[in-house]
Parts: structure tokens; C-alpha cells; sequence
């Protein structure tokens, strides 16, 4: 029987995952340097909580959750995105007591039961953040300049930002009763009429040609914004202007989640084909009190881990293999393989990144071995080394050796390296 990842999974394994960690690595830091904090949530939550918080009538809770029943008979689910579960924690733990605003960062992995293609998997994973507890126009545009400082850090530039407001509630439910009488007009097939009655946005979404030739005069939110939202979104650009982050509005960006609100926006790279939001999010300012919490704005985002991967590819980044090896012990006799691990341990207890040629793969595979490993010394351990106490580290750049005394090994490495 040969084994198979399940259909639809991203892995990651040496040397592209090395790769998957720097660009974690960077994302990490762009939100510590942003003063965000880690925050880790359970992968599987009580399936209500993200009904609830990711809306009934999304194609994500309806088709693409990943639920099943535990032992104990509860309704559980893996989670497909991170927003609703880091507000339960919020509430639950009772982060919103404290300082405001609450600003987290999480990472790892996701679940939605799509179609697989390049750049959309069932196991996908992301990066995001979330500001909870004020309601204040910079704090979205730090929200956005958080991942464009992260994507720059990784060296990306081919990607553009959209952004749009999709006001509070009053706008729209105005414009929705506005939008689904265009809809009802416009002759579509019962699916689509029903789908919009649910929440009429999506049409916006809809990939279709004909549909969007149909809806290029459907009424656009921004024509019934309060002015309220229209002063706030403007804060917003502005606020981006002074950043000199570049956007574009996209007055039919909508997201495939209900819970939004006011400023919404995505990273589009502008070579990965049909999968190319990179990074998606926006305000959310009724969340919590869905979830049971206080009346408290947030905001955030979700950064797709995969994809900024295939757009750093695409980009012709060159993504070096960063694991390296400071010390290569190939022990050549029986009583050097004793000796050889305990002396790769002393190097690592001294700060380097030491390994042994385990086995018997003989002196010239286990230099062929170092040289594919990127190794920066080797040493090769026989039984005249060990009555000498002294051997040779050979430098693989350029073949130099340089004699060293086996028992001040760490310090001799650590006056040549
Ligand atoms: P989302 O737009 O559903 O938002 O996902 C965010 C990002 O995750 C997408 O832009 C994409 O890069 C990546 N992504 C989503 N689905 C897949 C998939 N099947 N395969 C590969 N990558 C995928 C959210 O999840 C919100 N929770 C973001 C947010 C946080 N909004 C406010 N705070």
C-alpha cells in the first residue's frame, strides 16, 4: 500500500519548507514590530461559533466546513478561518477588560472543503492579525500597512491594493433593499435571484460573465454610504496617503464573509491567475456582540501563507535554502563513531549547528553528503586523530585546512568561523 497526502493539502518538506518559515519568520515580525502579540487558538471550535460568526448563508459555512460529531456527540468543526475564534477567545478570556486595543497575531493552518486548484487548498495556511476594541480610521490603515510592510520585507511588488467601504448598517440596508429590486429586474436564473435574497453582495462575487455584464449598473454601496462611514473611509485614505501606501478603490470589492463592516480590503498579486488574493480582511464591528460580547469594534486580516509563497516564486525571488551546517564529523573508524556524536554535541552546546556522518557510508559519500549540505568545515576522524589528539577541519569553500586540537575543538571553531 502506498500512502497519499490527502487530495487538496499544501505540504511543505526540505528545501521549499525553509522557505514556508522565512516567510513566518517576516510576517512575525512585521506584526511584533507593529506591537501585536501571539495569540494561539484551538484548531476545532464548537461549529455554532463560526455559523454564527462567519454567517448561515456564506458558501463557507453552507459547503466548505470540515464538521463532524466527537465522541461526546457536540457538533465540531475544523476551522476555516481565524477571525470568529479569536474573538471567542477574546470574550472568554477577558482580554476586552483589559488595555484596548486588543492587537493579536496567529498563524498555522486552516480548512475549507473547496475545489483544489493552484493556489486554493483544503489545508491551506494563513497569517493574521486582529485589532479588537477601537474604532479609529488609523488603526485600519495600520492594519494594512502591518502586511504591506510584511510583503515588502519578503521582496514583493507585483501585487496591488484594493480597498472599499462597505459602511454601517443602516447604509446597507438601504442599499440592499436598492440592489436586490435591480436583481429581482435584471432576469437572472432562480439560483442566482435566490442566493441574492440571502445576502445580495455576493453578486458582486459571482465569476460569471454573464452575470457581471448583467450587474454593471447594479447600485453600488458607496452611493448610499452615511456620512458618517464616507468620512471615516476617507480618514482611511488619507491615512494611507500619508504612508505613501498605494491603493486602489474597488467600489465591488466584497468578501465571501458576513461579518463585515466598514473598511474592507485585499492584496491582489498580479501574476498567480485565478487564486490571486494574497491577503484579505477588514472591519468587523459587529462581531463580538454576535458572539456574545461587548458592543467593541475590530478590525484585522488573513494572509494567505501558500499563496504569498507561489507570488514570491512567480516573482523570481530568490529564495535561498537556509539551512547550513557549521561542523561535519565523518568518523572513519569504530572507535571515532563513539567519539563523534558526543563531540557534534559539545559544538552544539557551543553554539553551532554540528552533525555526524551516521553509518557506513564510507569517506567519499559522506563528503559528498557535506558538500550538499552546505557545510562550512569538515572534519574526518580516524584512529590517528584520536592518538594525536589533533585533526584537520577542512573549509569547503575553498578546500583550506586548518589543524586543530580535538578536546578546544568549540574554541577553535569559534576563532575561525
Ligand atoms: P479570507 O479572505 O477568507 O479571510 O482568507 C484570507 C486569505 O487566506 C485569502 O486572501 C487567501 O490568501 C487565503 N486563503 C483562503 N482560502 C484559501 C484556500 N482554500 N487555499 C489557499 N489559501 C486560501 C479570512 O479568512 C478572514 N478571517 C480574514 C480576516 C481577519 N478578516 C478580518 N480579520
Amino acid at each position: 500500500m502506498k500512502y497519499q497526502a490527502p487530495k487538496g493539502v499544501s505540504e511543505y518538506f526540505p528545501p521549499r519548507s525553509s522557505w514556508f518559515e522565512h516567510v513566518i519568520w517576516k510576517l512575525e515580525e512585521s506584526a511584533l514590530a507593529a506591537n501585536y502579540r501571539f495569540i494561539e487558538t484551538p484548531i476545532f471550535e464548537d461549529t455554532e461559533l463560526f455559523a454564527r460568526g462567519v454567517g448561515e448563508t456564506t458558501d463557507v459555512v453552507t459547503k466548505e466546513m470540515y464538521t463532524f460529531e466527537d465522541r461526546g456527540g457536540r457538533s465540531i468543526t475544523l476551522r476555516p478561518e481565524g477571525t470568529a475564534g479569536v474573538i471567542r477567545s477574546i470574550i472568554e478570556n477577558g482580554l476586552d477588560r483589559g488595555q484596548l486595543p486588543v492587537k493579536v497575531f496567529y498563524s498555522g493552518p486552516f480548512f475549507r472543503a473547496e475545489r483544489p486548484q493552484a493556489g486554493r487548498y483544503r489545508q491551506f495556511f494563513q497569517f493574521g492579525i486582529e485589532a479588537v476594541g477601537v474604532d479609529d480610521p488609523a488603526l485600519d490603515a495600520e492594519v494594512i500597512s502591518v502586511a504591506h510592510l510584511a510583503f515588502q520585507k519578503l521582496g514583493l511588488t507585483d501585487y496591488q491594493i484594493q480597498i472599499n467601504s462597505l459602511g454601517d448598517k443602516e447604509s446597507r440596508n438601504i442599499h440592499r433593499e436598492d440592489l436586490l429590486s435591480f436583481i429581482r429586474k435584471a432576469n437572472f436564473d432562480q439560483e442566482t435571484i435566490d442566493r441574492a435574497e440571502k445576502n445580495p453582495l455576493r453578486i458582486f462575487d459571482d465569476k460569471r460573465g454573464e452575470v457581471q455584464e448583467k450587474i454593471k449598473n447594479a447600485p453600488l454601496l458607496s452611493q448610499f454610504l452615511s456620512s458618517e462611514s464616507k468620512i471615516k473611509f476617507e480618514q482611511v485614505k488619507s491615512n494611507l496617503d500619508k504612508l505613501q501606501i498605494p491603493y486602489l478603490v474597488n467600489e465591488r470589492l466584497v468578501r465571501g464573509l458576513d461579518y463585515y463592516t466598514g473598511t474592507t480590503f485585499e492584496f491582489v498579486h498580479n501574476r498567480l491567475g485565478a487564486q490571486a488574493t494574497i491577503c484579505g480582511g477588514g472591519r468587523y464591528d459587529g462581531l463580538m456582540e454576535t458572539l456574545g460580547g461587548q458592543a467593541l469594534s475590530g478590525i484585522g486580516f488573513g494572509l494567505g501563507i501558500d499563496r504569498t509563497l507561489l507570488a514570491m516564486e512567480s516573482e523570481g525571488i530568490e529564495l535561498k535554502d537556509r539551512q547550513y551546517v557549521d561542523i561535519y564529523i565523518i568518523p572513519i573508524s569504530d572507535t571515532a563513531k563513539n567519539l563523534a556524536l558526543e563531540m557534534a554535541v559539545n559544538c552544539r552546546r557551543g553554539g553551532f549547528v554540528a552533525d555526524v556522518a551516521f553509518g557506513n557510508r564510507g569517506l567519499k559519500g559522506s563528503m559528498k553528503a557535506a558538500d550538499k549540505m552546505a557545510t562550512h568545515f569538515v572534519l574526518v576522524l580516524g584512529d590517528d586523530e584520536l592518538s594525536s589528539g589533533s585533526g584537520r577541519l577542512k573549509r569547503m569553500s575553498d578546500g583550506e585546512e586548518f589543524s586543530v586540537s580535538l578536546t578546544s575543538l568549540v574554541d577553535e571553531l569559534r576563532a575561525i568561523l
